[in-house]
């Protein structure tokens, strides 16, 4: 699937993400920045925190109640478009979602 991030900058960097590959592994290979993912995807550090494009929002699911509880603890601010981008798992039906990086 096809995966674009938006920067704060205005740039986009884009991939092709093999399906099961989580969102923040993805950004991590391909050097996207101001994702860390220090925790390695395990919902223990709110570092892979995006907002995802409003045209995706009900493709990439709900959010369960412990993300829900992670997200308030991200260093950009919350909004409701908000993920912990380890959670969000590449798939066809997600083939050509755009995530915007928060400022740092
Ligand atoms: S990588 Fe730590 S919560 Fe996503």
């Amino acid at each position: 699937m096809k995966v674009t991030w938006k920067l704060p900058d205005g740039s986009e960097i884009a991939a092709d993400v093999a399906n099961g590959t989580n969102m923040m592994e993805a950004a991590v290979a391909n050097n996207v920045p101001e994702v860390i993912g220090e925790c390695g995807g395990s919902l223990a550090c709110a570092t892979c925190h995006v907002y995802v494009d409003a045209d995706w929002e009900a493709a990439t699911g709900e959010i369960d109640d412990f993300e829900d509880a992670m997200l308030d603890a991200t260093e950009a601010e919350r909004s409701d478009a908000s993920r912990l981008s380890c959670q969000i798992i590449a798939a066809d039906a997600l083939d050509g979602l755009v995530l915007i990086v928060p400022k740092a």
